[in-house]
């Protein structure tokens, strides 16, 4: 697959940067990440490799005047017909990546259909939306802008408030070699900005890669039960979810929420009622409440609603307060940001519609 393919090739660039770093600093071999087929530095192959998990690439190379665009995209309110909301509303980058609301808030306060997924290692799904419509980042920057119930612009509407300011012109032009500015290339920005919010260096990548005392003996009991149970089979990979769809409500029909079809929208099959995109659990303590509906605020609540409706077993409360001390391993750094200035409107610049 082409996106397990580069991540990997992104971790053997890591491996250089590690081997430069350990030049310098003359650490241990032990104490630097792992790239393709688990090789350390020196040759060692960790065992850790092997886990259905693996840790989040520390560096990675990004093309910087397209994502500086990007991030001033990303936080743009004149993106929206109101002039007040941004992607970062919903996706509020000081709180997880998400809104922590039951459903997010849009234009003239109207409350959408489902709960805001973070945008936080986005790039790690296999497509976006609860409901995998849109195939990839780039594509999915495209909707919130135009729905009426989130920005409720329209794309004409946002290339010629862009095109109206002089530096984005510019900016534009310095990245795309293009005096007009189009939707794809806003898009595309955004997308950009978007694959440079990862969290790495959370405990449990850390353990991954052989540092051994980054894990207390009850959070690790709590990993060995998440993989022991069953919850590693759909929750795995470097977003440790985000690489498949499942039914919610496979061992016993998911009866809160009956109407969302989720998968079934986009396919038409019958079998794709009810089926979602796996969600990554990194940072899984800063994004409450959980499941597209937003059942609970409460993530053990989460973890037995899991246990019950997609393994059909119950968790003992010693269990299952390990498997969210495992959870709250998965916190990494968040990216940090430097809140952009946005240049002024000038007289062409469409004025703010609140209605
Ligand atoms: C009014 C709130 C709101 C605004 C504004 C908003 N989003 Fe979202 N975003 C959501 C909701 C709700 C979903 C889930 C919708 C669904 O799955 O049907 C979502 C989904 C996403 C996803 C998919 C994540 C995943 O795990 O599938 C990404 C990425 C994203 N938004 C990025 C953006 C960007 C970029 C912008 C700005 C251009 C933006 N959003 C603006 C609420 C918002
Ligand atoms: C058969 C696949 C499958 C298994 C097994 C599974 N999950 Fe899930 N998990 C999902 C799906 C699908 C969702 C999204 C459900 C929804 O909201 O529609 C989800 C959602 C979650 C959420 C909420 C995430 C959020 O951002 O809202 C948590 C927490 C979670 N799972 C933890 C676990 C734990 C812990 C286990 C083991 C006890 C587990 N899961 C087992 C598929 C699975």
């Amino acid at each position: 697959m082409k996106f397990t393919v580069i991540n990997y090739l992104l971790s053997f660039v890591i491996i250089n940067v590690a081997i430069l770093t350990v030049a310098i600093a003359g650490e241990s071999e032990r104490q630097i990440g792992y790239g393709r087929g688990g090789r350390m530095q020196g040759g060692a192959v960790s065992e850790r490799s092997k886990e259905p998990i693996q840790p989040i690439p520390v560096s990675f190379d990004y093309d910087r005047a397209k994502v500086e665009l990007g991030k001033k995209l990303f936080f743009e309110p004149r993106l929206s017909k109101s002039g007040w909301i941004t992607c970062n509303s919903c996706h509020n980058l000081s709180t997880g990546g998400a809104d922590n609301l039951p459903s997010s808030i849009g234009h003239k306060w109207l409350f959408g259909p489902i709960n805001s997924p973070t945008v936080l290692n986005a790039k790690f799904n296999v497509a976006q939306f609860w409901d995998g419509r849109a195939k990839d980042l780039k594509e999915q920057a495209k909707g919130p802008i135009a729905n009426p119930m989130e920005m409720a612009s329209n794309h004409e509407l946002a290339v010629s408030v862009l095109q109206s300011i002089p530096e984005y012109v510019g900016w534009f032009k310095e990245v795309y070699k293009d005096e007009k500015i189009t939707m794809d290339n806003v898009a595309d920005a955004i997308a950009a900005f978007e694959e440079t919010l990862t969290t790495p260096n959370s405990r449990f990548d850390w353990w991954l890669k052989d540092y051994d005392d980054k894990l207390s003996e009850f959070e690790k009991e709590g990993y060995d039960l998440f993989k022991a149970k069953g919850c590693i089979n759909c929750h795995n990979g470097f977003g440790v979810g985000g690489n498949s769809f499942q039914k919610f409500g496979i061992a016993k029909p998911y009866d809160k929420d009956t109407q969302t079809l989720g998968r079934y929208n986009v396919t038409k099959y019958e079998k794709d009622k009810h089926v979602f995109k796996v969600p990554l659990l990194r940072n899984i303590e800063l994004t409450a409440p959980y499941f597209h509906d937003a059942s609970t605020w409460n993530l053990s609540e989460a973890v037995n609603i899991m246990a019950e409706y997609q393994l059909g077993i119950t968790l003992t409360a010693g269990e299952t307060n390990k498997i969210v001390a495992f959870l709250r391993t998965l916190t990494g750094d968040q990216p940090s940001i430097i809140f952009p200035i946005l240049p002024p409107s000038t007289a062409n610049t469409q004025k703010p519609d609140r209605n």
